[in-house]
């Protein structure tokens, strides 16, 4: 790789270091480019700007790749398990033993909330979205946890992202057990992590329940899935907010507000309702031709991805687990999974699709499996927000201890008025 690159406009030549990374192509380091150049660069969407250095995820769009700290998503996937996914993401390495019962052990102590902040959840309207309740008891963390707030303390930073992955399955399941009328259940630390997610969602006091451990496992997937995917907006979100010294409880509750949009973790949810809207398999060509009509803002919800130019490697391990839960559920001849089969097969063979390399993203299969397993369509985003906290933890710890962060404060290309003067009303 050469060690400079050359700009020239006008008169003017700047050469601008090049940074060579590990992976994924090399980059134009532009931070002296005002103060030598006095130009800006223009990037909406920041499709080729790397805003931040990471070690933690990295993706080839164009090959669908994904790896935690090195490791692929499939074997992850297929072989370990989420709270050691979050270990690997949190602290680069896989653990030990010891290291992984001690970890495993300390998100358990903290599963619990804080017995005041169930009135937070009172607070709400009976038919508030899971994912407002989210949003704003996230952010109250920050209220009662004052004594993980101080950013510049590693101990305490620490207590922070503790708790955050301990407490999130608490807040998504009592988000949901508020928005049905049901009585909050509390965790149980006798249990894994997703089983305790499944019995504080599902459990009522009229009866016992038992968590069925093939469920527990593809809910674990579903969760080892989602559970970082470096620079995204929501990602990116936190670690915006996060430059100006925001305590991580704000940080998150910003994470998921950027979520729950429908071009982001929103997804799943308009996936399904999508996949039901359009019912059986012989409506697929009406609701294609929608979504290649330029006049028409409809799209094949679940599909397309701004990195991934092939299939998203997260999709193909859901479509799998898809298959298998329906089977272990007994649930034969599901019509949303056909009409999501068939829609993939015609839609990935269309030259529109192809030739735009759009693929179904993670978003297109984790509803079927949800929705089998008994959740609303609304819990659908709050349990991404559950799984990509440890993402947004890990971003945030790399950036706080990173000596070269800065605030971010993006620039803008001026198209507004030049100065004029003030007109007094009765002259207007
Ligand atoms: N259906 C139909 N056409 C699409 C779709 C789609 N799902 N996605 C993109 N396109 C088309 C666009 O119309 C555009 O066409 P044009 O070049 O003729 O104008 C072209 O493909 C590129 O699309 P952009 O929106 O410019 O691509 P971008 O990278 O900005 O967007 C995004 C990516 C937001 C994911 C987009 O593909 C989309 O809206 N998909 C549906 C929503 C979705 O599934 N989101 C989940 C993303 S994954 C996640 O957050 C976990």
């Amino acid at each position: 790789m050469t060690e400079t690159a050359k700009l020239s406009w006008d008169d003017k030549t700047l050469e601008l270091p090049m940074m060579s990374p590990t992976a994924g192509p090399d980059v134009i380091d532009i931070r002296k480019l005002y103060a030598q150049g006095d130009v800006f660069t223009y990037d909406p969407g920041f499709t080729s700007t790397a805003a931040c250095e990471s070690s933690i995820t990295f993706i080839d769009g164009d090959k669908g790749e994904l790896m935690h700290r090195g490791y692929p998503i499939d074997q992850l996937a297929e072989k370990s398990h989420y709270l050691e996914v979050c270990y690997l993401l949190l602290y680069g390495e896989l653990p030990t033993a010891t290291q992984l019962e001690d970890f495993e052990a300390r998100v358990t102590n903290h599963t619990m909330l804080h017995e005041q902040m169930t009135w937070f959840f009172r607070g709400f309207r009976r038919d508030a979205h899971p994912m407002a309740i989210m949003v704003g008891v996230v952010g109250a963390m920050s209220a009662f946890y004052h004594d993980s707030t101080d950013i510049s303390d590693p101990w305490q930073r620490e207590v922070a992202s503790i708790r955050l992955i301990a407490k999130m399955p608490t807040i998504a399941a009592w988000a949901y057990k508020y928005s049905v009328g049901q009585p909050f259940v509390y965790p149980r630390n006798d249990l894994d992590y997703a089983s305790n997610f499944l019995r504080m969602c599902f459990a009522v006091p009229a009866e016992e329940y038992q968590v069925n451990p093939i469920l527990a496992r593809a809910m674990d997937r579903i969760f080892t899935l989602h559970a970082d995917h470096e620079q995204n907006a929501s990602t990116s979100t936190v670690r915006l907010a996060s430059s100006s010294g925001a305590n991580p409880f704000a940080c998150i509750a910003a994470g998921i507000a950027c979520l729950w949009g429908p071009a982001h973790g929103g997804a799943n949810q308009a996936a399904l309702e999508m996949l039901r809207e359009i019912g059986s398999p012989n409506r697929i060509p009406e609701f294609i031709e929608k979504a290649k009509d330029k006049d028409d803002p409809f799209r094949l919800m679940g599909f397309g991805h701004r990195v991934y130019k092939n299939f998203d490697p997260r999709a193909k391990v859901m479509k799998q687990s898809a298959d298998e839960v329906l089977d272990l559920l007994g649930i034969e001849n599901n019509p949303t999974l056909q009409v999501a089969k068939e829609l993939e097969e015609i839609a990935t063979s269309d030259p529109y699709f192809v030739e735009k390399k759009l693929y179904p993203n993670v978003d297109f299969y984790s509803g079927i499996i949800l929705d089998a397993m008994g959740f609303p369509t609304s819990m659908f985003t709050p349990i991404f927000a559950l799984a990509r906290t440890v993402g947004w933890i890990s971003q945030w710890k790399e950036q706080i201890s990173d000596p070269g962060m800065k605030i971010g404060r993006p620039r803008q290309l001026y198209n507004g008025p030049t100065l004029r003067d003030y007109v007094d009303v009765e002259n207007r």
